[in-house]
């Protein structure tokens, strides 16, 4: 893994909203088959590090190469054909679809299949995540659901690198360890995989290496062991008022 070239390389991003500063100036790389942990305060930047990587918003500065081709002036959705994708911490289902047409649009839009092919594919992810009610409408899905639909739909353009942004939210502890055992799934596919989450139980239960976020800024980086006992970072976490 270690002599491998990133998948993906970050170079002193930054994103400013007006005044601002939600990404201040983060570097770092990840590496092919890792997944790596994103922890952080609430509005530590780390729901924006996801939209401007995966091109939802461009940065204000610097630069993001994929498998070593610079994205940075790419659309989100040349980007998800390059292999990046996310889920949506703020999930926007279409309501009036089932669960299975909603995996289904990802597929016909994210990865250019026709409809038929849109199809199998949405019903191959669906059932790799564990989906089994397909054709109930969104509004009788259950949160855990809700969750593996997210997970689905960006998988569903066949992803190199994905972005898990706050899926656990909202489980239960049963629920959550069905979730982790979903997400190392991913990974054992082949997926890279970048999980951000408030639960430090499932850091320490998923990722090979966690970067920490405050304000934008990498406050710590390492594994769970060696981040976790660092003073600045449990300072950030006792900081929040939740
Ligand atoms: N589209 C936006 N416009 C203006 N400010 C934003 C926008 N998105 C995020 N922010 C601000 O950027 C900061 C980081 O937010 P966010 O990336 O959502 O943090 P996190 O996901 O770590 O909780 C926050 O202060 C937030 O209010
Ligand atoms: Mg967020």
């Amino acid at each position: 893994m270690k002599n491998e070239p990133p998948i993906l390389t970050v170079e002193k991003l930054i994103k400013r909203f007006g005044g601002l500063v939600a990404v201040d100036n983060l570097s770092f790389t990840v590496q092919q088959g890792e997944v790596l942990g994103v922890i952080g305060p609430n509005g530590a930047g780390k729901t924006t590090l996801t939209n401007v990587v995966s091109g939802l918003y461009r940065p204000s500065e610097g630069r993001i190469f994929f498998q070593g081709k610079d994205v940075t002036e790419l659309d989100a959705h040349q980007r998800c054909r390059l292999g990046i994708s996310r889920t949506f911490q703020l999930m926007r289902p279409i309501r009036e679809f089932t669960i299975l047409e909603n995996v289904m649009v990802s597929a016909l839009f994210g990865k250019g299949l026709d409809l038929k092919s849109a199809q199998n594919r949405a019903r191959e992810v669906c059932e790799f995540v564990g989906l089994k009610r397909l054709k109930i409408p969104i509004e009788s899905a259950t949160v855990l659901e809700l969750k593996k639909m997210e997970i689905a739909r960006a998988l569903a353009s066949g992803p190199q690198l994905v972005f898990l942004d706050e899926v656990m939210a909202g489980l239960n502890v049963d629920e959550t360890n069905e979730m982790i055992e979903t997400v190392k799934k991913i990974n054992a596919s082949g997926v890279t995989v970048i999980v951000i989450e408030h639960v430090m139980n499932v850091i320490k239960e998923l990722t090979h290496r966690v970067i920490v976020l405050d304000r934008g800024r990498i406050i710590a980086e390492g594994s769970y062991e060696e981040v976790s006992h660092q003073p600045e970072v449990i300072s950030a976490y006792l900081g929040e008022e939740e």
